[in-house]
């Protein structure tokens, strides 16, 4: 990207694991980050230090995606941070709690739906606005918004119902969002799989459930991450999802593979 300034990509929930990932990644490809956390305040500055020693800019910022201005408040403080707009968001953070259809209630819907629904869109929203009230082409499809989503909501089970319902509201809000944000922002998906131990699973559980997918490997958090600057740097994609799963979304499982392996399908993988 010689000869124009890097453009600044927004990662939330960028301090770890994945978001860290995909901050990486948008580093090793030029761009300059906004590595955006919640409360792992050290881990964000880690992955500053790291997206700097490849000699890329990052800045930190702080917000609360759970709160009703969350988006907006984030969105103000990367313009100011960086003088300009993202030019790519990509909406990583996320809640993550086990319930089923029996213990859900309106507050593990509500409160999956803030951080891993409204607060994307709403984000979304904000550059889209922000960008017409410039009145700037947007020369052809620069700017993006990318939801993180999960093969989940291409392979269903009724396992974590709650965080399930705000993907899938997501997931259809691709189509939706593209069609809605025009010509300014193009809004494409990116659903990994099993990537990280997560929640009540054990290290051992995760080695066994991380390997249930076509390819009986673990997926890359890399190969994920470069998906992300892929659908970043290539104007012609809009409105559609990436899959970076080995293929786990064609292994169909009653449960979640956290607790399919441990139960009656222990079988998991294709034949
Ligand atoms: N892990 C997997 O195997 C897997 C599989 C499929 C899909 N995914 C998707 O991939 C993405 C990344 O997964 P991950 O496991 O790396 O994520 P994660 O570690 O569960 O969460 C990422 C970050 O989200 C932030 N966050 C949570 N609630 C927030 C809030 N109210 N406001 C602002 N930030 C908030 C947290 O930031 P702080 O730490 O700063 O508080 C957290 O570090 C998610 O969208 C997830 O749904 C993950």
């Amino acid at each position: 990207m010689s000869g124009r300034a890097s453009p600044w990509v927004l990662v939330t929930g960028a301090a770890v694991r994945l978001g860290r990932e995909i901050a990486l990644a948008f580093a090793d490809a030029g761009w300059s980050v906004l590595c955006h956390y919640r409360s792992s305040a050290r881990e964000a500055e880690r992955t500053q230090a790291a997206v700097r020693e490849r000699g890329a800019e990052c800045l930190t910022v702080q917000a609360d995606l759970a709160l009703d201005d969350g988006a907006d408040t984030l969105f103000a403080q990367c313009l100011a941070l960086a003088g300009t707009a993202p030019r790519c968001i990509v909406n990583n953070a996320s809640v993550f709690e086990a319930d089923d259809a029996a213990s859900a209630s309106a507050a593990t819907l509500r409160g999956h739906f803030m951080t891993n629904t409204a607060a994307p869109l709403l984000l979304g929203n904000a550059l889209a606005r922000w960008l017409g009230a410039r009145a700037q082409p947007d020369g052809g499809g620069d700017h993006s918004v990318i939801h993180v989503l999960d093969q989940k909501v291409h392979n269903l089970n009724p396992d974590y119902f709650s965080y399930t319902v705000s993907k899938l509201a997501l997931e259809r809000s691709v189509a939706l969002q593209a069609q809605a944000l025009a010509p300014h922002v193009r809004v494409c998906g990116l659903s990994p799989g099993l990537i990280y131990l997560s929640g009540p699973q054990t290290q051992d559980n995760f080695e066994r459930a991380s390997r249930v997918n076509l390819l009986r490997r673990r997926i890359e958090p890399a190969d994920v991450a470069r998906c992300a600057v892929f659908l970043a740097g290539n104007a012609s994609l809009n409105g559609c999802t990436l899959q970076a799963d080995n293929g786990q979304h064609l292994v169909p499982l009653a449960r979640d593979v956290m607790w399919a392996i441990d139960g009656p399908e222990a079988d998991g993988g294709p034949a």
